[in-house]
């Protein structure tokens, strides 16, 4: 495997952020900060800024998603508006560019199916039709972390993934809970490159999966999913770097062993298993010390765990070292 190639989503060398630089920038940071996790956003503020309209198309068939907002995240910071957000994607199988959506819209996601296998009681596949109705939709905004510096702040509708786990009923030996994305080559070009191991696999260990924050989401902005942000179901780890949050996913997989994940096996020193956020460890080859709100281009400081670091540091109780933020 090449990796001295770039990867597409990684910054240029030229556009990380140097260490100088940002140490000069904390005074502007301070201010900044007052925006930051922390400081609450009244809901009918952070409706209102989701009310943007837009004219991006959702899968067709789906229904609109309005369950109730669980207010127990707040985001603290306001809704990165719906076009801005539904347009700045990441989805390799697509392309290595940002405006992915356009060529996202060819991919067939009705209907849909999930297998569930490996260590569970019953290997099965379920309909997601009939998964939605053993779960309970919510709808949460969670801040959105990608490794390389960029951020936003969106309304998930979905269900904890723990109802997912619970539903397929794992055996006691299952370690670690394996997301696989569909491969639809007819609608996905960069399925050819052989660059990358395709499919694409993403994971957590049981404990994370079963911890509250881990979300798995069908829809985005009080709609159906859009293709491009991983229609009709994808996971969403708002505490880790946004490349752990497989799109699409078509396997749930239940195992002893810690699985090879796509972008580990292409560089495990830079996007390792953990992938947990942290200002204070850098990428080898850029700072994660702040990060850009896409849509106002603002820099703010990073939090650790993205800010959601009481209700998940926890999970990592005894473990040490920078690979569990890499
Ligand atoms: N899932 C699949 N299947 N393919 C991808 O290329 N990119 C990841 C993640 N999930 C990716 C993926 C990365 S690097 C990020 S930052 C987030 O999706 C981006 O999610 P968004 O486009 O909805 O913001």
């Amino acid at each position: 495997m090449n990796i001295l190639k770039r990867i597409g989503w990684e910054i240029p060398e030229h556009q990380a952020t140097p260490e100088a630089a940002v140490l000069n920038r904390r005074a502007v940071l301070a201010g900044a900060a007052a925006l930051s996790i922390g400081g609450t956003l009244a809901p009918g503020a952070a409706r209102a800024a989701a009310a943007a309209p837009t004219a991006l198309p959702t899968p067709a068939g789906l229904p609109a998603m309005n369950p109730p907002r669980d207010m127990t995240y707040r985001a603290g910071r306001a809704l990165t508006p719906e076009k801005i957000a539904t347009t700045y994607n990441n989805y390799y199988e697509f392309s290595e560019d940002k405006d992915l959506w356009r060529a996202a819209q060819k991919m067939t996601v009705s209907p849909w199916s999930i297998r569930i296998d490996g260590l569970v009681g019953k290997p099965r596949t379920v309909g997601l039709d009939d998964l939605l109705k053993q779960v309970t939709l919510q709808e949460r905004v969670y801040r959105h972390r990608c490794v390389e510096a960029w951020a936003m702040t969106v309304p998930w509708t979905g269900f904890p993934m723990a109802e997912l786990v619970k539903l397929a009923d794992p055996l006691g030996s299952a370690k670690y809970v394996v997301f696989t994305t569909v491969e639809e080559p007819k609608a996905m070009p960069g399925l050819d490159s052989p660059l990358y191991p395709w499919p694409y696999v993403e994971g957590v260990t049981m404990a994370e999966a079963m911890n509250d924050l881990a979300f798995v989401s069908v829809g985005l902005y009080g709609k159906p999913l859009p293709k491009q942000s991983g229609a009709p179901i994808r996971i969403t780890l708002p505490w880790k770097y946004g490349f752990k949050s497989g799109k699409a996913f078509v396997k749930v997989s239940f195992t002893e062993t810690m699985p090879k994940t796509f972008w580990a096996q292409l560089a495990p020193d830079e996007y390792g298993f953990w992938a947990n956020v942290n200002p204070a460890v850098p990428h080898p080859r850029w700072s994660q010390a702040t990060e850009r709100l896409i849509g106002t281009d603002q820099r703010v400081p990073t939090q650790i765990y993205n800010g959601y670091g009481p209700f998940v540091a926890s999970l990592y109780a005894g473990m040490k070292g920078d690979m569990l933020f890499r």
